[in-house]
């Protein structure tokens, strides 16, 4: 049942303009559609029509006007054929569904009182009969029928062209969307919602009214969305040449959603959590997280809609494009070493595992059970990187003047990524045929590299060796064009040496290109000994190991000019300090601290502070995750116990320090989430954190004046996170009551409350996590209460998911086989710390793989189904 991308073929017939219209009911919605089909010229005559279509039921079926006789027509689980069809046609059919009895939110669901859609990548066949992939584009007419009262608001995509009152409280709207999409891009929304206005005017001068819908509550939350959402449409402009291209751009907030938002055409829908902001409901983080989704979005109109995939391998052509234009967005808005520092360290503890493990796929995979699993870091991230990549690779005007040519060329059509890289290597002259192994090739590629200085000569030379491991399905590799940004830093200067490779002068930084399996660059004029920094701004999303020594990383983490590697070589020091720790927890020796992490530390918190985010960055050690993506075999026990010697030995052997930089960024200003505000807030409750880990009086009653004093999220989730995981109960529990009560009524924010409580290091948080589940304000229904109380104690609790009785394990499955039938996709995305069984030691890989078996066992969604089978492969 596996689909693979080398059986592409256009479709047999394509839709010209879809005429759709929806009578709402919550258990008999019924859908009537009028096709405009005709033969693809690129198909033969005489083929049957094949339409996708699950859950359906078909109540009226004609073809050119006359209605199809019995034995015309079939339909089955998957979809509707008509045997014998003319070139040209119209096709009309009418089917019921009911969307309150829809859990999985693909199709037409409801979400609270309200009606809405998610039909990315194939939800559009639950709604109708329809040619439900990307490639085919038509013009959409949709009218949507609801109750007056209870559905005062009836939206889809496009322009607004007609509205009225029906017989027996019913209204209608109808939309008109003249760009033509394809089925993916659909939307509908009914209820009873409040809009929020602003207008944008595009460069070339087209007025544009911008609404955000929300549930009354929410009015005052959308502020930060909007001018988030405005800055975006001028920096597309600016950066991309790309303007809006209707009269009315709409934002729908609702709270059950499987991902983030969803950049329909005209009407983008949003999980709210992914819209709504105020200063005392949402963190800094979510503030950074909301203006980048609309930002994203936004971006789509063009990279994705305006052009969109031909097929669903091609998926990374759009999303991976567009991350990487968000990425760029954000880093222009916020503090971009420090968006770059956020961006990589996600990646390299996320993408990098999922790379090592059982579902390891390339940017672009050959072959998938269900689209819907192929929604991941790898496509979208990896994506990201390698976009990045072309960019530097190509230069700044040479990309530009490359998608300037991919947006016109393919302006209206569904293409592939040759079609894309097709135009950068046009625009730049520049041979790209090896880079496109990124895209086929799965796996993170691994450079060991080398240096030597020859002191009589001058002369540096730097031999690098690359290596990409076996991935399911690929088990030789073939060596990748890899671009890596380096400077040498000379130790005397203390400064970048200007380079001489090959008699060229390069400038103090610069960029060589390893393209063989083993290479050597021989840098010459060099005046001084260097240390090499290598991999700057992570030019290539690969592992780099270079033999550093710890006065090395202590020398870099001082001198390099490069803000990105500067904090790298932080991280990479207080592994070579947790290594030793996590060594000498295994063996049961005693833990010595590094004094060189302490004089390291007490460095930077002395030092003239220039960019306090980046500080923030530089001070938080490496996550126990991250550690874990490090180690050959994960010891859950010993990484946790590690890092917490190793914060307490800095909290203890600088707490003055971290008591002054903690006053020292107070700030009582009102809340705004300018980078500069941002920046004190992290440095500060980054300083925070290490007091309270040692219990500190004054660090315990700060947190508990910061909880008390109410001044934004940010300061208040985070005193109350400190309080929650320390081992104090009798200031953790009136703390989280109080929370807990005062924020009953809001749902995001309780997710929050949820979160904070999961991660709790304690023991008996399981007991805990169970006892939420029953909570009035839990449901399994509801996506972001799975991430938040299931999702975030998997993922993130890792002493505790990873108990050596297997109990963590359990409750995970339980929930997975209870999600597998209400919502395949988010039960699919559960399951991923179970598959990363392989990690670990033999008991807890053979409890993982228990748990796994006992989910085959059931009768399974294709999603769960997918990835259970690599998982157990
Ligand atoms: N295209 C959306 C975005 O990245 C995500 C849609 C995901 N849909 C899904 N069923 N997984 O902006
Ligand atoms: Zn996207």
């Amino acid at each position: 049942q596996a689909t693979h991308l080398s059986d592409y073929r256009p479709p047999a017939y394509r839709v010209i303009c879809t005429e759709l219209t929806f009578d709402l009911d919550p258990a008999a919605t019924r859908v009537k559609a009028s096709l405009h089909l005709e033969r693809h010229p690129q198909r033969e005559a005489g083929l049957p029509l094949e339409l996708d279509g699950e859950g359906l039921d078909l109540k009226v079926i004609a073809l050119d006007g006359q209605p199809l006789e019995a034995d015309e027509y079939a339909v089955s689980d998957t979809g509707l054929i008509v045997h014998r069809v003319p070139e040209r046609f119209r096709l009309e059919t009418e089917v019921e569904i009911a969307p309150q009895a829809n859990t999985a939110l693909e199709g037409l669901y409801r979400s609270g009182s309200m009606y809405c859609t998610q039909c990315e990548a194939e939800g559009f066949r639950r709604i109708t009969f329809y040619p439900d992939r990307p490639d085919v584009m038509a013009t959409f007419t949709t009218t949507v029928i609801g109750d007056a009262e209870r559905e005062p608001v009836l939206l889809s995509n496009g322009n607004p062209v007609e509205r009225g009152s029906l017989p027996n409280g019913r209204h209608f709207a109808t939309w008109e969307d003249p760009h033509p999409k394809p089925s993916y891009l659909f939307a509908l929304v009914a209820g009873d919602l409040e809009k929020v206005e602003d207008a944008f005017t595009t460069a070339s001068g087209r007025e544009v009214t911008l609404q955000i819908w929300v549930e009354e509550e929410n009015l005052g939350k959308t502020d930060h969305a909007m001018a988030s959402l405005k800055r975006a449409m001028s920096w597309d402009e600016q950066a991309y040449g790309r303007e809006y291209d209707l009269d009315l751009f709409m934002i729908v907030a609702v709270n059950d959603f499987n991902m983030g938002a969803m950049e329909n055409k005209g009407l983008n829908i949003f999980n709210s959590a992914a819209v709504l902001t105020h200063v005392h409901t949402a963190t800094d983080a979510a503030f950074q997280r909301v203006e980048s989704i609309v930002a994203h979005e936004y971006f789509h109109n063009w990279s994705g809609n305006r052009v969109t995939c031909r097929d669903w391998f091609q998926l990374s052509l759009k999303e991976g494009f567009t991350v990487y234009r968000d990425q760029c967005f954000s880093a222009d808005t916020n503090s971009p070493a420090v968006k770059r520092i956020e961006d990589v360290s996600v990646f390299r503890t996320s993408q990098f595992a999922e790379d090592a493990g059982p579902t390891a796929h390339p940017v672009r995979p050959d072959h998938y059970i269900e689209i819907g699993n192929f929604y991941t870091l790898t496509i979208y991230e990896k994506g990201a990187e390698v976009v990045r990549m072309l960019a530097n690779l190509v230069g700044k005007e040479a990309f530009r003047r490359g998608s300037d040519l991919y947006f016109d060329r393919f302006d209206g059509r569904a293409v592939t990524i040759e079609d894309f890289v097709g135009c950068m290597a046009e625009a730049s002259g520049l041979d790209l045929t090896q880079f496109m192994r990124w895209y086929s090739q799965a796996g993170t590629p691994e450079i060991d590299a080398f240096g030597e200085y020859d002191y009589a000569r001058g002369e540096y030379r730097l031999m690098l060796r690359q290596r990409t491991p076996a991935t399911p399905g690929q088990p030789d590799k073939q060596p990748l064009h890899i671009p890596i940004r380096l400077g040498l830093v000379g130790t005397k200067s203390g400064r970048d040496l200007p380079l001489t490779l090959n008699g060229e002068t390069l400038g103090s930084d610069a960029v060589i290109d390893l393209r063989e399996a083993e290479q050597e660059f021989l840098f010459t004029d060099v005046s001084e000994a260097p240390v090499p920094s290598l991999l700057r701004g992570f030019s290539a999303p690969v592992k780099l190991r270079f033999p550093y020594g710890r006065e090395d990383l202590a020398f870099l983490l001082a001198n390099d000019s490069d803000g990105f590697n500067r904090w790298d070589a932080g991280q990479r020091l207080a592994m070579l300090a947790l290594d030793d720790l996590i060594a000498a927890h295994r063996n049961g020796v005693e833990k010595v601290m590094d004094t060189r992490v302490v004089e390291a530390f007490r460095g930077l918190l002395s030092a003239e502070i220039d960019d306090r985010a980046v500080l923030a960055e530089m001070l938080t050690l490496p996550s126990e995750a991250y550690i874990a993506e490090q180690q050959p075999l994960v010891d859950v026990d010993a990484i946790h116990a590690a890092r917490t010697f190793v914060k307490q030995g800095l909290a203890t052997a600088l707490r003055d320090d971290f008591l002054r930089v903690y006053r020292e960024n107070h700030c009582d200003e009102s809340y705004a989430p300018t980078p500069e505000q941002i920046a004190g807030r992290s440095l500060k409750n980054v300083a925070l954190s290490y007091l309270v880990a040692i219990e500190d009086e004054e660090g315990i009653a700060q947190a508990m004046e910061q909880f008390e004093a109410d001044h934004n999220m940010t300061d208040v989730r985070h005193a109350l996170t400190l309080l929650t995981h320390s081992s104090r109960d009798d200031l953790s529990e009136p703390a989280l009551r109080a929370f807990g009560e005062k924020w009953a009524h809001d749902t995001l924010v309780m997710d929050q409350w949820f979160s904070i409580q999961v991660t709790r290091p304690q023991p008996d948080v399981l007991d805990r996590v169970k006892f939420l589940m029953e909570h009035p304000a839990f449901s399994l229904k509801n996506p972001n209460k799975v991430r938040a109380l299931i999702g975030t104690f998997a993922g993130q609790n890792r002493v505790n998911f990873h108990r050596i009785d297997g109990e963590g394990y359990r409750l995970l499955a339980d929930v997975v086989i209870e999600l597998n039938r209400l919502n395949p996709e988010i039960a699919a995305r559960l399951i991923t710390p179970l598959t990363r069984w392989a990690r670990f030691d033999e008991t807890r890989q053979e409890l993982m793989k228990a748990e796994l078996e006992r989910i085959r066992a059931e009768k399974l969604s294709p999603n769960v189904y997918e990835v259970v089978e690599k998982a157990l492969a």
